[in-house]
């Protein structure tokens, strides 16, 4: 017997870990014109309406081109702090206690902001995090993957002083003639500094499967973020099974960069026994947070509340946090589908 809280309200209560999120893709227009109006920038749009409307993406670069310029208004340590601050409060009302939380130094600095206002600030939100709300906030340095390896390495020095403040480094941005093995001596330089690795391997993006075996076996990633054409190849299934590596999905931005949410491919991978996760990506475009996405993932592919706790379990086995903290997690998710009425297959 299943107690009488609505799908959508046991979606949003569960306790979940978000892995795939951007710090700079949560900038909601309203708080744009906050920080542009602090900032003395004057914006060509003048209304939320007129923002919103230019959030006419068809494929990863057009959503690109919308969300490099936003960032013009992100300047001081305090930006930086009230951006991420404004998501962690609306993740906590969607049930995150844990979230690995991108962010995009060289978006920044190449446009002159210290580096040291963008990590400091975020930083900040993420120590607040933990005593005010209870959500425990790592950050995760991404590289942009159209820049050269040469700017990724000097970032990755330039980020070494911080290192107790980074879990990881990831590659984000336009995955077209990009392929994981040009940073190949970047992310070794990173794992000898201590960092995790992860790498986006974007949606339907041409030699998607080629990326995916490069980030395995050349990289050797502790996980892959969306990597859902992996079920192209049965013997890279297999490889991720074996190793047990999470892959990062996110079903709402699937559908705005592609015409569908990938479901049959997140959930197959699910059913098989990939550690697939359910994550938000860019909430403030694509207009989802992560509790969103595993409503819209479970209305869309029709999956019951046990499917979400597994989803939620998968979240936890697949961070970065170490095994007791997991299995910490994981007792949690359990009271909350025992509490709910929902028996876990063992
Ligand atoms: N892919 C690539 N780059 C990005 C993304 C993404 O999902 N979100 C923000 N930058
Ligand atoms: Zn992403």
């Amino acid at each position: 017997m299943t107690d009488d809280v609505g799908l959508a309200e046991f979606a949003l209560g569960l306790p979940k870990a978000e892995l795939h999120l951007h710090l700079e893709g949560t900038l909601e227009p309203e708080l744009k014109f906050e920080l542009a109006a602090r900032n003395g920038i004057e914006l060509a749009e003048k209304t939320v309406a007129e923002v919103r409307a230019t959030y006419d993406f068809t494929d990863l670069t057009s959503f690109l081109a919308v969300y490099y310029p936003a960032m013009g208004v992100l300047q001081t340590a305090d930006d930086f702090h009230d951006l991420a601050w404004a998501y962690l409060q609306k993740a906590a009302s969607q049930g995150v206690v844990h979230v690995e939380m991108f962010f995009d130094p060289q978006a920044h600095t190449s446009r002159g902001v210290p580096f040291e206002n963008v990590i400091g600030g975020y930083r900040r939100a993420a120590v607040r995090a933990e005593t005010e709300l209870g959500v425990s906030a790592e950050l995760i340095l991404c590289f942009l993957r159209d820049f050269s390896a040469e700017h990724a390495m000097s970032t990755l020095m330039e980020a070494l002083p911080y290192r107790r403040w980074i879990v990881g480094v990831g590659l984000d941005s336009d995955e077209r003639d990009n392929p994981p093995s040009k940073f190949a001596d970047v992310f070794a330089r990173a794992r000898a500094e201590g960092f995790l690795l992860t790498m986006h391997c974007d949606i339907d993006q041409p030699g998607s499967i080629e990326h995916i075996r490069q980030v395995l076996t050349e990289i050797e990633v502790d996980r892959i973020d969306h990597g859902t054409n992996i079920v192209e190849s049965p013997e890279l299934v297999a490889l991720v099974k074996e190793r047990g590596l999470g892959l990062t999905c996110c079903p709402v931005s699937n559908s705005f960069v592609t015409e569908q949410m990938k479901s049959d491919e997140i959930v197959g991978l699910m059913r098989e026994g990939v550690a697939v996760t359910v994550n938000s990506d860019d909430p403030a475009y694509f207009g989802g947070y992560v509790g969103d996405n595993y409503v819209a993932l479970a209305e869309h592919a029709g999956l019951s509340r046990a499917d979400l706790v597994q989803l939620a379990i998968n979240s936890f086995q697949a961070s970065w946090l170490t095994p007791a903290r997991r299995a910490a997690y994981v007792a949690q998710v359990a009271d909350y589908a025992a509490s709910h009425g929902v028996a876990l297959e063992v």
